[in-house]
Parts: structure tokens; sequence; C-alpha cells
């Protein structure tokens, strides 16, 4: 390859990262672009000095650093004045009249206000150099390692003749459906899961190490801008058009429903209500609407105020926030041991949602919101998470109100409980802690281990206290005898408890390793474990070495395997569970049916959509949660919505329930 066929391979690149990430419209498959980046990073191999910073290979995040290197902005990144109400909004409106003396008729441009982490991009002659988080406003830390692994942010302006120097503004955000899975993730490695998308943002972009922050699929929307030199615009609207053909990421481009020119104030106030009933259907959090005046001219007249600029505001939407009263504080034991405090709270209607609980994490984020029984507290629901308190309101505060300790003993079997160094949590480490077994069994049953959907938290409470049930196994040997025994239970519900555990003997071999509760075996763990090994025997005696051979296996999860099957009674009661009826079918791990196929399944399904996602997996296949061009088959069950949509659209394959059979049959 000579020169300038590397440079229109790495334009190439560029081209198709940006229809991916920013346009969301690909126009390759992954594969097809790996195959370019491959070419591109051999290429590279051979002639080092072809390498320049905007390389599509410098974004795969470079060394850990110590710390950040503190920068001043060269223009301070203010803040906006929050308005609630249309009231509020007519009365800005208003304000901007009244300062100009009421000589313009005033359009103003509105766009969403992003809930993440407002950070600043520089930009000299094209080139990304800089990349500051807001900070106090007046200096921010360089995230620059960071922010180039996002591959939304262009590494080099899309122009021949870019500006002398574009400073870019705007927010790094976390999609709703990545917050949720790198929150599961969180929870499988025993980590404090992120209260929300735009704290788990923040923690991405201020991670030291860029590899860990290149995994985290951070995007970015650009509003804004501090210094710039060498190119002009005289409006809010002409910028973001300007910005957006350099390919910075907008929201207009892919979403230009989301942005409006209003050219009055009812227009706003109507565009901002739309955007309020939309606001729950959008990929990502959104808190309002941000309103700026169109016009430069007019924004530079009206000039700033108190570290707000008086040509904007944020019309916020309700926070989905309440007010309320901390009853007690009682302290959880999970599965695991992990001791976790939990807020018992009078009743407070947060968004249509009565809320009695919140997590308070662990001892650590009750210190550093100093949360103690008898607080008012503002708490907040985001989403489907746990709600979590805010803050403390202290002018509430009693005066013999005391710090909240978690104990050193498990308050469920007296155990000293151990807090390891590096991590925040407590835990109870007796095996045979009442919580641990009661947690343990009720994980056993749930739906996504082996789903006994008759046996509920109480009932399991009840038949553990008993005494009936010690083991997973135990409740294998349940009879209508045993279970009449318990209260407030009598035949018909012992038989349908009967036909539950009866119905849960045919499963899985995945479903059986999650059922377990190994540390750090989730639902995705177990399905590769499975589909490696298809036998539970070779999994019991698979070895470390063995185990990180797995992609996505690392070392903590392996030791996390190694370590639960040398504890002899795990294995004694993975026999006794074979011996009592469980079975599932042989996995085959040699020529799958559905090798290498990627496909998505939506709609509603004669099987449970973990099911099926499962029976992919063990022939081979892949099952993503969203439809690309990688994606080559849809299966679509009925009332699909959006995913059927996005299939049309890229021309996927659709198939429906029979035909899944049909090409799974050779393995029926
Ligand atoms: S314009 C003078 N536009 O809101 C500040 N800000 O409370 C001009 N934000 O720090 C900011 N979405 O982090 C603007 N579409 C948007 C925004 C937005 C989110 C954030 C930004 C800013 C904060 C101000």
């Amino acid at each position: 390859m000579n020169h300038l066929q590397y440079l229109n391979l790495k334009k190439d690149l560029q081209k198709h990262n940006y229809l991916y990430h920013v346009l969301d419209k690909p126009e390759i498959s992954d594969y097809e672009f790996d195959q370019l980046f491959n070419q591109l990073i051999l290429t590279e191999k051979k002639h080092p000095e072809w390498v320049e910073s905007d390389s599509p290979s410098q974004r795969v995040g470079g060394e850990p650093l110590s710390q950040f290197s503190k920068q001043s902005h060269r223009v301070p990144m203010l803040s906006l004045q929050n308005t609630f109400s249309n009231e509020d909004i007519i009365a800005f409106h208003q304000r901007c009249l009244k300062f100009l003396k009421n000589e313009a008729s005033l359009i103003y441009y509105c766009e969403p206000k992003f809930d993440g982490v407002a950070i600043e991009l520089i930009y000299e002659n094209g080139l990304l150099t800089g990349a500051l988080t807001r900070g106090d406003g007046i200096v921010g830390e360089n995230v620059l390692s960071n922010v180039k692994t996002m591959p939304s942010v262009p590494l080099k302006l899309q122009t021949d003749s870019p500006p002398a120097l574009l400073e870019v503004r705007g927010e790094v955000i976390l999609p709703k459906e990545d917050f949720k899975k790198l929150n599961d993730q969180q929870q499988e490695n025993g980590e404090t899961p992120f209260a929300n998308p735009r704290n788990a943002a923040a923690g991405s972009l201020r991670q030291l190490d860029p590899k860990v922050t290149a995994q985290r699929p951070l995007k970015m929307f650009c509003y804004g801008f501090g210094l710039i030199e060498g190119l002009h615009f005289s409006k809010q609207s002409e910028f973001i058009d300007i910005i957006a053909k350099l390919a910075l990421p907008t929201i207009n481009v892919s979403r230009n429903d989301l942005t409006m020119k209003c050219n009055n104030v009812d227009e706003v106030i109507e565009f901002y209500r739309k955007i309020e009933s939309l606001r729950h259907k959008l990929p990502f959090d959104i808190d309002g609407v941000v309103i700026k005046v169109d016009s430069m001219e007019l924004q530079n007249r009206l000039g700033e105020i108190a570290r707000s600029p008086r040509w904007a505001c944020a019309a916020k939407f309700k926070p989905e926030q309440g007010e309320t009263l901390i009853e007690n504080i009682i302290v959880q034991v999970g599965r695991t041991g992990a001791l976790t405090p939990v807020a018992v709270m009078k009743p407070v209607n947060v968004g249509g949602v009565t809320i009695t609980h919140a997590t308070l994490h662990n001892q650590d984020e009750i210190d550093r919101k100093d949360i103690r029984i008898g607080d008012t507290v503002i708490i907040q629901r985001a989403g489907d998470v746990i709600p979590e308190v805010v803050k403390v309101d202290l002018s509430k505060r009693d005066a013999s109100s005391q710090k909240f300790k978690i104990p050193l003993q498990c308050p469920a079997c007296d155990s000293p409980v151990i807090k390891v160094e590096e991590e925040a949590i407590s835990r109870c480490m007796n095996p045979i802690c009442p919580a641990v077994l009661s947690e343990s069994l009720k994980h056993f049953v749930s739906r996504k281990a082996m789903n006994i959907d008759k046996l509920g938290d109480k009932i399991i409470e009840q038949l553990f206290q008993s005494g009936l049930v010690k083991c997973f196994s135990d409740l294998y040997l349940l009879d209508e005898k045993k279970l009449l025994e318990l209260e407030r239970q009598g035949k018909k519900s012992v038989k349908n408890i009967l036909e539950s555990i009866e119905k849960s003997k045919k499963t899985t071999l995945s479903r059986l390793i999650y059922s377990l509760g190994i540390r750090h075996v989730g639902e995705q763990t177990a399905r590769l474990l499975a589909s490696h090994f298809g036998d539970i025997n070779k999994i019991i005696l698979a070895k470390h070495e063995e185990l990180i051979q797995i992609p996505d296996i690392g070392p903590k999860v392996a030791s996390s395997i190694e370590m639960s099957f040398k504890n002899k009674n795990l294995i004694h009661e993975v026999e006794k569970l074979l011996k009592l009826g469980i079975h599932f079918k042989e996995v085959k791990t040699k020529n799958l049916t559905l090798d290498g196929l990627n496909i998505v399944v939506t709609g509603s399904l004669p099987l449970d959509r973990n099911d099926i996602k499962q029976m992919i997996i063990e022939r081979g296949g892949k099952s993503a949660s969203s439809v690309s061009v990688n994606t080559n088959y849809i299966l679509a069950g009925e009332s699909a919505g959006s995913k059927l949509n996005k299939a049309e659209e890229l021309g996927v394959p659709i198939i429906n329930w029979e035909q899944f059979l049909k090409l799974i049959k050779d393995d029926q």
C-alpha cells in the first residue's frame, strides 16, 4: 500500500465510524469495518512514520495516568438559569425583551438538556489536541486520552480548511441501555452499581486507565463553544449546522425532531411539552430543554449575569424526586454475604410510583451523605434503578440524631463481618449464615435461574425457617405432607408449588450453573460456560488456565469458579440435584447449526426470551440486543416494535417462530 492509499483507507474508516456512531446509519458491516481496520494496523506496522494523531488506531486507549492534569478554560464554562413552568419561560422571554428594550423580535433555538457530563473539546488547526472537564467552570481536568477512545468524537475535523482554533462544548452521556448493562456487570463483579447514567458517564470519563473508558460506550452531543478563531456564524442554529458538517456529533443529525427553531414563546412552550412527553422514550436521559436566543448579535448584547448567560435558560422537567422521612435503616445480607444498608421511609409518591425503600449502598456512601435514622431526605428515582437518597435536609435534623454505623457483626448470624481493603462492602463470611443460605435459595428458584415461580420469597423464608429446606436439593424432596405443615398453605396452593418444582426439573445447563450462585457468574457467564464445556462435570473439574482461555472470562471470574468447586458440599449438591431428576439436553459444542449467526430476538414468543437466547448460544450463535447490519436474522414474535422496523430498514431477514425452529431442527 502506498501513502496515498493509506490516507484514503484512513478517510474511509473515519467516514464509516461517523456513519455508525453519529448518524446511526452504518453502510458496511462490523466485519467489513474490522477488515479495513486490520489493514490499517498492518500498514502502520510497516510504516510507523505515517501514523498521525488522527489515525483510528490512536483511539484504543493509551497508558494509564497517575492523575489528571488541570487546565484553565480560555472562556469560563457557565451554567444556566433554571425555569420550571410555562410562566417561568414566559418571564425569561419578557426579561430578554426588556433587556433588549423591546426592539427585537426573538427567535429561539431549543434542544434537549442532556443529563450527562459537560466537556470541552479543543481542535487546533483541525486536530483534537485537548479535552477538558467543566471542573469549577474556570479550571477543568485534562481527559484527552479518555475522550479519544469515544468513537463519536472526531480526532480530526472533516474539512480541508479547518479553523485555527475551535473549542466545542457538549455533554458526554451513557445511553440508558448501556447503563443497565454496565450496572449488571458491576453487580456481577461485586462492585457498587452506579446510581444513574450521569454518574456512570462521569465515572467512566474520569478513569485513569483509558482502556477502561474505551470499554464504556460513551456518546457525546455538542451544543456550544468556547474560544473560536477562524470560523464565523451569526446564529446558534448556524453554528450547530457548521459543526455537524465538520463531523462533530450533534443531536439534530440523528434526531432532528429533538431540536427546533421557535419563532415565539408559544412555540417554545409547545416544544418543551412535546419533549417532556417524549422523555421516557428516548434512549438517553434528559432533564429539560435548553432555550437559546438564536441570534449571536443579540446573545452578545444580552451578555451574562452571575455566571449564567442572559440569553439562555434551562426549562427543567419535574424532577423524579421527592422528600420524605427515614424511619429506619435496616441491613440486609445478600447471598454473597454482602451487607447492604437500606433506608425504610415514610411512603412517598415520586413520578407516579410509591417509594418506601432506598438503597444506601455501603458505609462510605452513608458517611459521605451523612444519612441518619430520623432524617428528612430528598430521594430520587432514575429509570428502573432502585431509588436512592440524594441528600439530607440538615435543617430538619433532630439534635439527638446519631451517626449510623453498619454493625460489625452479621445481623443474621452474629459472625464478625469482614471489610476487604479495596472493596466498599462489608461481608459476612459465614458460609452457613442463615441469611446467605435463604438468599441463595431465593436466587436458586428465581425466574432466570431454575424458575420455580410458585416459590416466592415469603414461602422460601417459611421453608427455610421451618427447617424443611436447608439446601437446594431439599426443594426436590418436598411433598404434599411437608408443604401442608406450612402456615397459610392449602391443598390447591401446595399442588401448584409441587407442579412448578416438577416443571423446573427440565432445564438447561446454563440455568443450572447460574442457579448455583457462584460469585461473578451471572447469566451471561453461565451461558459461556455451558456452551464451552457442554457438561457440568467438565466445569466442576476445569482448571484456572482452561477457564481464562474462554473469551470474556477473566482471572477474577475464573478463580471464583475454581474456588467454588473446590467446595465438596457444592459438588455434592450438584450430584444430588442430578439424582433427583434435574436434567437438560447435552449441549453440543461442535458442528453447531447456528455457528457465527447473530439472531436478534424480539416481540412475544412461545418461550421466555432468555431461553431462546440460550438456545441460540448453545447452537453457536449470538444474540445481540439491538439490530445492526451485523444481524443475520431477526426472530420476531407478536407485537414486535422498533427492532422490527429497524430490521426492515436495514433489510435484515425476518423469521417467525416456525422458521426459527426449522433453522435449528437438526438439533432437536
Ligand atoms: S448550553 C452557558 N445546551 O447544562 C452554558 N447546556 O446548567 C451554556 N447542558 O453546564 C450551556 N445540555 O453541562 C447547553 N443542550 C444543552 C445542554 C447543556 C446539557 C448542561 C451543560 C451545562 C449545564 C448548565
